[in-house]
């Protein structure tokens, strides 16, 4: 039977039921109303008999007691009436009752009562009859007794019309509940089904624009959107396999996710790899009644979460969205990504005195600006490094859970600084590598901190510090050896303290170069500039956090000073300037927000027209998803940061070309400025430079764009996010007996 069919025959039943029931109640409660109503009027008359034929039973036939009952008996419903004498002998019978009294009248009044009198339901010649009988008292002696005989058939009748009537309400219910089933079941169910079947049979056949098309609304939504994530990942596997293949068949040299996978099995031999960082790659943020996870805007988690997919392994971070404890199971662990999970995350908890003195404190406000060199003072406060060791003892804590014989860690960043040695201390078998994701100052910058011997010290805890260049290697050996007691291969390049020996090694991070999001249709340049409301031709693009570090507010004034040298430009190139708020509660964070409004207002006021303006600023967290049609539609896309460890914007940038146009305009103070050498580089500090610079990449030959875009891909697909990890876990296992 078809599910309509199911349905509807379902739906009558239980509807025929309920209306079956209700009905025979309601034919009870009538029948009861109507016996009672003739019973009254019955004995009323009844009544009125005795009084009026009482005198005149005498045992001798009275013509005026036959007109009385003749009288009487006319009444409505009334079939006739009779009057006995006290033997129960007939004295007058109304004419009604001739033939048809009942069969044994004398059953019935013997033994009346004298007050009540007696009355039977019995059929009389085929008719169902009321027969009620009543003793006539005359002074104290029963002088006779009177018979009424109603007709009931009007009480059957009256039943019998009920039952009518509910069969044809069940009917028409029946009747319109199919209807409604029918269109509802059509609208709601086949057509939906109908819908995502030809959209599943489009994709089946590689209509990629159709995965974008996914029945949105109705009962099937939460299942497209499944679907829809599950042949997302299908297209990002099928896009690097091919790339895998390709790469094979080219040089069978590139590191790939699945290479990586192997190599890391093989190199670990079964022992755990544990990854720790202060920022967690997924966090579970409440958006309205909803709760939304997230992938933070941080390069360190865009370069780590595609080699924790890859084999793997435990991330331990900080528990910070602000529903991140409802995600956690007993062990505040999750399992992700969560569209489809791979790893696992362990989160830890941070109370706000601690986040306020370890994170905002020395982290962001100290050990940032003091490892940038970017005219922002670091500050120093005596309970903010308190915080700081506190929750560095903390994490190294957690993972006395975690840590098995022989586990391998990898830490990152410079929120970490103390944890390698922490952790060593505990577990002297583990093997640790820390990986510093920012610059690393001269050792005359990094002189001023007031708590450089400790964090040194803390940092050569681990067998291996790897930076983004051989220049920050450099830096930190030299602030080393000026600053600790120990021996410094500068050969080797480690140095050994206590008897612990470190290697220092350059270790360029970067991205997943073939793992780029899809984007769907409808996402071209001018699709994007109309839903910023611009109408221009060329379009610029910068994406960073909102971070004093980035040089944003110097992008834009060569924005403006290009404007100013080309007027021609006008009303054809828009900068888009997508900015993730970061850090905003630390006062430089947050004024820096500030300017960079103003800069964007001023500028815009000083040029824009009806439908144009020189700069779109965008300020909130984007998805990797949302970038990446800004990416592969621009004309240029500007990495202007006053100082940075690496800057994986122009690295994804690059991944995300595979049309080999669009010019990366990069400062020469980022780390991947040393690779990227096909990148217009500039000064950031340079206004001049870079306004021309701007001009150069949009005049650029076409050939000579796709000549450096390609250049530029090579290095990115060669130097990929898993030959980096490679590299990593090949020198740290490499690591034999150091104590
Ligand atoms: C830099 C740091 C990362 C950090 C990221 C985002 O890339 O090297 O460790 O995660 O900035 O900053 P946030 O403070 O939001 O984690």
């Amino acid at each position: 039977m078809r599910i309509t069919t199911r349905l509807i025959v379902a739906l009558v039943i239980a509807v025929t039921a309920v209306s079956g029931v209700a009905t025979y109640l309601t034919v009870q409660q009538e029948r009861n109303r109507l016996t009672t109503e003739l019973e009254h009027r019955v004995w009323l008359l009844a009544e009125g008999l005795e009084e009026s034929t009482g005198p005149l039973i005498s045992g001798a036939p009275s013509k005026r007691l036959d007109r009385i009952i003749e009288k009487i008996s006319a009444g409505k419903r009334v079939e006739g009436i009779a009057v006995f004498d006290n033997a129960d002998r007939p004295v007058s019978v109304s004419k009604g009752l001739s033939g048809k009294l009942p069969p044994d009248p004398g059953s019935i009044l013997k033994d009346l009562p004298d007050e009540t009198g007696k009355g039977v339901f019995e059929e009389i010649a085929s008719q169902p009859m009321y027969v009620f009988a009543m003793p006539v008292i005359v002074d104290d002696l029963r002088a006779g007794s009177v018979l009424i005989v109603s007709d009931t058939s009007y009480i059957d009748e009256h039943i019998a019309g009920i039952w009518r009537r509910n069969f044809l309400r069940i009917l028409a219910n029946a009747l319109l509940i199919s209807v409604i089933t029918l269109l509802i079941v059509r609208w709601s169910i086949i057509g939906p089904i109908a819908q995502m079947s030809a959209w599943i049979k489009g994709i089946h056949k590689g209509k990629t624009d159709d995965l974008f098309k996914f029945p949105k609304k109705g009962i099937f939504e939460p299942i497209s959107k499944e679907i829809s994530n599950i042949v997302k990942s299908l297209a990002v596997a099928r896009t690097q396999a091919e790339e895998e293949a390709r790469v094979r068949r080219q040089a069978g040299s590139t590191w790939t996710a699945e290479r990586l996978k192997v190599h890391v099995k093989d190199k670990l031999q079964d022992r755990k790899l544990i990854v720790v960082s202060n920022r967690e790659p997924y966090m579970h943020v409440r958006s309205g009644r909803l709760i939304e996870c997230i992938s933070p805007a941080s390069g360190l988690v865009t370069a780590l979460d595609p080699i924790l997919k890859a084999c793997s392994g435990l991330w331990v971070a900080h528990g910070s969205g602000n529903a991140d404890r409802e995600a956690v199971d007993g062990k505040d662990m999750v399992r992700v990504p969560p569209e489809n999970p791979q790893y696992v995350l362990k989160r830890i908890w941070l109370s706000q005195e601690e986040e306020e003195g370890y994170y905002y404190g020395l982290s962001n406000e100290g050990l940032w600006p003091l490892c940038h060199i970017a005219h922002t003072r670091p500050i120093f406060r005596i309970d903010d490094w308190a915080r700081y060791q506190e929750v560095n003892l903390k994490f190294a804590k957690a993972l006395d859970d975690e840590i098995e014989e022989g586990t391998y860690i990898f830490i990152q960043d410079y929120h970490f600084s103390i944890l390698p040695r922490l952790i060593k201390q505990r577990h002297p078998g583990t093997k640790i590598a820390l990986f510093w994701h920012i610059p690393w100052p001269n050792p005359e910058a990094f002189g001023i901190c007031p708590w450089k011997r400790e964090i040194l010290h803390g940092m050569l805890g681990a067998d291996l510090i790897g930076f983004h260049t051989q220049y920050h290697c450099n830096n930190f050996l030299e602030t080393v050896d000026r600053t600790l007691e120990c021996r410094t291969n500068w050969e080797s390049f480690s140095t050994t303290r206590m008897g612990h020996s470190t290697i220092v090694k350059p270790f360029p991070i970067s991205v997943d170069f073939s793992g780029r999001p899809p984007v769907a249709p409808g996402h071209g340049k001018d699709d994007l500039l109309r839903e910023l409301g611009v109408r221009a031709t060329m379009l610029g693009v910068g994406v960073d956090r909102l971070d004093y570090t980035k040089g944003i507010v110097e992008r834009f004034r060569a924005v403006e000073r290009f404007l100013e040298k080309n007027p021609e430009y006008r009303d054809v190139f828009t900068f888009v300037q997508i900015g993730a708020p970061s850090r905003e509660h630390i006062k430089r964070y947050h004024d820096f927000v500030g300017e960079v409004v103003s800069e964007v207002d001023r500028i815009n006021w000083k040029f824009q027209s009806a439908d144009w303006k020189p700069i779109v600023f965008l300020k909130r967290h984007f998805s990797h998803a949302e970038i990446e049609p800004f990416y592969r539609n621009a004309d240029l896309c500007m990495v202007t940061s006053l100082h940075d460890g690496m800057n994986l914007v122009a690295k994804e940038f690059i991944a995300s070309r595979d049309d080999e146009k669009g010019a990366l305009i990069l400062s020469t103070f980022a780390g991947a400025s040393r690779e990227l050498r096909d990148a217009i580089l500039v000064n950031p500090y340079d206004i001049e430079q870079m306004a021309d610079s701007i001009k150069s990449a949009l005049e650029m030959d076409p050939s000579e764009q796709s000549q450096r875009m390609r250049n530029m891909r090579e290095v990115v697909r060669e130097n990929n996010i898993y030959k980096w990890a490679a590299d990593v876990i090949t020198e740290l296992t490499n690591i034999r007996g150091n104590p």
